[in-house]
């Protein structure tokens, strides 16, 4: 039987850091109005990271692959599949995979994006999963990556003090232990507009609002139901219970969806892995950053079984349980 498993895992977060205090102070120097307090009190977030005009989402890409590399223990040349998750990439195409892939100064591996929003994460590492469970590949990159600082509409106080940017990555190898044990995606394309980036390039110009947009109160109520759902479907797939689970890693979106979600499985918040308040919403980056902290800050540890999950626009949803 051939399992994926995690060998390797890196992250990276742009050099310019921005509390809540120097966020509202840009934010009310253009006469937005917000503060500290709501902010912390309505997500849990205290900080973000932005990337520099010049820095593109497969520079943070080829960051933390080349950590995740070498916490793997491999070369990028013995890769031989590459899948980014991303919403911001550098251009229209070709794939930002590709761009990282030549940045990494590999060829010939079969490389793509993989475009759900902030559950990108988990439906790329699922569809490495299946990819290497089949024998399409042995040694995958999965990389999530974002600069959502570049479509953030800093005239709307209710996104724009949300994000950040960042990337995650691991190195996912065949391994005939397991590994990932089960995942599970799901889309409902019904609720494609409570969150979205409407613009598009046409004739030369960008037509529609390329700022992203969200009815967050909708979001959050979709996201509370079905984080919860998703987590008990993909533990019964791989015969396990809740008490099973040593880490919750959910998409850090609201440290209210987080503490619900937890609450809702009975786990103890000390098993919720938190880098939301440091971090903000990183989309397709924060499964894999807040991963990254944590098996470098020696809370997941080989052996343990960590419950990933990703929530986000599409609307999409999906989780991942692994034995790291
Ligand atoms: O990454 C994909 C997944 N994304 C998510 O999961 C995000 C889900 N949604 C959320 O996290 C929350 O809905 C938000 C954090 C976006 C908003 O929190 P909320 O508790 O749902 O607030 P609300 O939108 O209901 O707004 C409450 C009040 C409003 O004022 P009124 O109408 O009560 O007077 C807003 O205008 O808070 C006001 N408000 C703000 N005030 C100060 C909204 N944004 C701000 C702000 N600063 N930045």
């Amino acid at each position: 039987m051939v399992y994926a498993r995690i060998t390797g895992t890196g992250s990276v977060l742009p050099g310019q850091r921005l509390s809540n205090q120097q966020l509202v102070d840009r934010l009310a120097a253009r006469g937005v109005e917000t503060s500290d307090e709501w902010i912390v009190e309505r997500t849990g977030i205290r900080a973000r990271h932005f990337a520099a005009d010049d820095e593109l989402a497969s520079d943070l890409a080829c960051t933390a692959a080349r950590a995740a590399l070498e916490a793997a223990g491999r070369e990028a040349g013995e890769i031989d599949l590459i899948i980014v998750a991303t919403s911001t990439p550098d251009m229209v195409f070709p794939s930002t995979a590709c761009i990282v892939q030549r940045k990494l100064g590999v060829h010939g591996c079969p490389a793509f994006d993989v475009q759900a929003v902030c559950s990108g994460f988990v439906y790329a590492l699922s569809v490495a999963d299946a990819m290497i469970r089949t024998g399409g590949a042995r040694r995958a990159l999965v990389i999530g990556a974002e600069v959502f600082s570049r479509i953030l509409d800093f005239d709307d106080r209710t996104t724009c003090v949300l994000f950040g940017d960042g990337a995650g990555a691991v190195v996912l190898e065949a391994s005939d232990q397991p590994g990932i044990l089960a995942s599970e995606l799901h889309a409902d394309g019904r609720h494609a507009d409570i969150l979205c980036t409407p613009g598009s390039v046409a004739g030369g110009k960008v037509s529609g609002n390329p700022l992203l947009k969200m009815d967050g109160p909708a979001v959050f109520k979709m996201a509370v139901g079905v984080l919860e759902s998703v987590a008990r479907s993909v533990l019964d797939k791989a015969g396990r219970t809740a008490d099973d689970v040593d880490w919750l890693i959910p998409h850090q979106a609201n440290i209210r969806i987080m503490h619900s979600t937890a609450k809702k499985m009975r786990l103890p918040l000390d098993k919720l892995i938190v880098t939301l308040d440091e971090q903000g919403n990183t989309s397709a980056a924060s499964v894999p950053l807040a991963l990254d902290a944590a098996v470098r800050g020696g809370k997941v540890k080989r052996g343990d079984t960590v419950l990933l999950e990703g929530v986000g626009g599409g609307f999409t949803w999906g989780a991942v349980l692994l034995d790291f």
